[in-house]
């Protein structure tokens, strides 16, 4: 009997520390594509590591990178290289919509959430997803880039 109920305990405590794992997990918030609606998938590419920042943006959508000044430098440095020939060295248009102005295409991505699911997962046409070519903390530090051009 005191053995059952033992291992009973055991069991419990067994269920409660999986839980303890299992819950940044289960606290991932609900992405979906800008495009289709669809889940998207954020769990980590291969290879991917996944940064204090990454983990947090999956929480709660907020981009520890805002206002951080090494982030918005390499987030610069990659807008350069992946966005500008489209959205315009200063994020100002070019054959892709300003990103600096309070006009949406798609009024989520008034929302660093909303912007995270476009540039993960994709829009129409050219603004194709850049997931996988793209780590998730790139895109945070990119898009901490971006908001600073807006001040
Ligand atoms: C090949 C061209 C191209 C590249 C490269 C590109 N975009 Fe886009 N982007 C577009 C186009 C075109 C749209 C409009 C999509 C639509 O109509 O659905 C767009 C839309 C967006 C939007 C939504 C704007 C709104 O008003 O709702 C965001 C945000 C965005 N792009 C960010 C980025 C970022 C950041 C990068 C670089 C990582 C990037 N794009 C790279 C062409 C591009």
């Amino acid at each position: 009997m005191a053995m059952t109920i033992d291992s009973r305990f055991a069991a419990a405590l067994l269920l409660i520390a999986c839980a303890g794992f299992a819950s940044p997990d289960s606290a991932v918030l609900d992405f979906r594509s800008t495009f289709s609606d669809e889940p998207l998938d954020v769990s980590p590419a291969e290879g991917e590591t996944v940064t204090e920042a990454v983990r947090q943006f999956h929480k709660t959508a907020k981009n520890a990178y805002r206002g951080e000044a090494e982030a918005i430098e390499r987030g610069g440095a990659i807008f350069l290289e992946r966005c500008a020939i489209c959205h315009g060295i200063k994020a100002n248009g070019r054959m892709g919509p300003s990103l600096i102005d309070d006009a949406y295409l798609y009024p989520k991505n008034n929302s660093d959430k909303g912007v995270f699911e476009t540039i993960y997962g994709g829009a129409a046409a050219a603004m194709v997803p850049l997931r996988g070519t793209l780590s998730q903390d790139d895109i945070l530090k990119i898009m901490a880039y971006v908001t600073s051009l807006r001040k």
